[in-house]
């Protein structure tokens, strides 16, 4: 087994379609993890790598065809989004999931199972959190908690009041996509994911479309007024080309906005040693996601301000927003909000923990769960004040003229 023991040097620093397909109810999720096949190895570090991994030949330029996708080849062709095609693009009336799930291809209920719980795997991805209750309950509570931080503001970018088209990537159990829905009646919100964990009963100007935001954007150039990424650290082998993708597909004056919080706890109270479970933790994070090549690492210091500055962005701004992790804060909200934290981490702690030290790690699963049990009992310890500090970017894509 790898030693949980950390470097010596810390890494601080200061639509559709690719066969997008509409997501199932969850339910449809947890009725077939048919498969129990063991994980693969470490990811390819690229969508090209990943599509030559899956028998594509000759496909080494990560090139726009996808014609060795056999995800794309499946369930209905072709379906370039095209701004003409107002029905299409529209929610209302976009069919029920049950209906549209009918032509699901197996492979997307495909779950690996691990250690007891279930994996969203793609062509692409190894996701490294499960995608069970479980964990989704965690996801809908750390939502919940970023809200309650940000003042009930589910983003910061100024976006005006009337935004049409908006596209949350990664939309996870889709809730933020969900809020913005309400808030916005007249919007049509997207939410894609590579995993079919999002309700069915949802607000009529939101859709949820499988997707793999590592593979071609197929929406039109200039389509979207407002483009939400939030918490894909672990997932992304080059984030100039995610934000590069999110910049061609907004619309000259719409904003990107990307939040990821650093798998690092620290303090202000307490001097944690290097060798600190909590230091350790984020150790193994950074190692592990640098071996399957998707860094936990993107929140460190200014780098994502700088890769939205080379997307092309404008007006880039960047908030770092300290998020308590116990209920140790005097004020109300920042108490309530470190109490979510916290009940977030317990529930989320052994999906955070499982993969990245088994598979990627090389702890043996005993001693994985040893190791997590430690992390959660310091993790309850009130006297740490505990806090990681979340990266809030925005910028605006310029108007031609500019
Ligand atoms: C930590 S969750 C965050 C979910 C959501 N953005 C939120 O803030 O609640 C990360 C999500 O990214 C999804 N994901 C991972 N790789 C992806 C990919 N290549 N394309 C689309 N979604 C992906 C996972 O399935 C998971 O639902």
């Amino acid at each position: 087994m790898a030693s949980p023991e950390p470097p010596a040097k810390e890494v601080q620093e200061a639509p559709p379609p690719v066969s997008k397909k509409e997501a199932s109810p969850k339910s449809g999720g947890e009725a077939s993890p048919k498969s129990e096949k063991s994980p693969k190895a470490a990811a390819p570090g690229s969508p090209a790598g990943a599509r030559a991994g899956a028998g594509a030949e000759g496909d080494g330029g990560g090139g726009d065809d996808g014609g060795n996708d056999p995800q794309r080849e499946e369930g209905g062709g072709d379906e370039t989004h095209d701004d003409d095609d107002d029905d299409a693009d529209s929610a209302i009336g976009a069919g029920s999931s049950a209906s549209s799930t009918a032509s699901l291809t197996d492979s997307i209920f495909n779950y690996r199972r691990l250690h007891g719980r279930s994996y969203q795997s793609t062509q692409t991805t190894d996701y490294w959190a499960p995608n069970d209750e479980q964990q989704n309950e965690g996801l809908d509570i750390i939502h919940n908690m970023l809200l309650m931080l940000l003042d009930d503001r589910l983003f910061l970018a100024p976006i005006g009041d009337a935004p049409q088209r908006v596209l949350d990537v990664g939309t996870g159990t889709g809730i933020w996509a969900i809020d913005f829905a309400d808030q916005y009646p007249t919007a049509e919100v997207i939410g894609t994911d590579i995993s079919p964990i999002q309700p069915t009963w949802v607000p009529p100007n939101v859709r949820f479309i499988i997707d793999d935001c590592l593979l071609d954007w197929t929406w039109p150039p200039d389509h979207f007024d407002f483009v939400h990424i939030r918490m894909m650290y672990g997932c992304i082998p080059d984030w100039d080309e995610l934000y590069g993708k999110a910049f061609r597909h907004l619309r000259p004056g719409g904003w990107l906005e990307t939040l990821e919080m650093d798998i690092r706890i620290e303090s202000d109270h307490v001097a944690l040693p290097p060798d600190h479970i909590f230091n350790q933790w984020a150790e193994i994070f950074y190692r592990g996601g640098d071996k399957i090549g998707r860094p936990f690492t993107i929140m460190h210091g200014h780098r994502m301000r700088d890769h939205l500055e080379r997307a092309g962005f404008v007006d880039v701004t960047e908030r770092k927003v300290k998020v308590p992790l116990h209920g140790w804060p005097r004020d109300p909200r920042l108490r309530n909000a470190g109490l979510l934290g916290q009940l977030a981490l317990d529930q989320s702690l052994d999906g955070f923990g499982m993969y990245m030290l088994t598979e990627v790690s090389g702890f043996e699963e005993v001693q994985a769960r040893v190791y997590i049990a430690q992390m959660r009992r310091e993790l309850r310890k009130m006297s740490y004040c505990g806090w990681c500090m979340a990266t809030i970017v925005y910028g605006r894509k310029p108007l031609d003229a500019e």
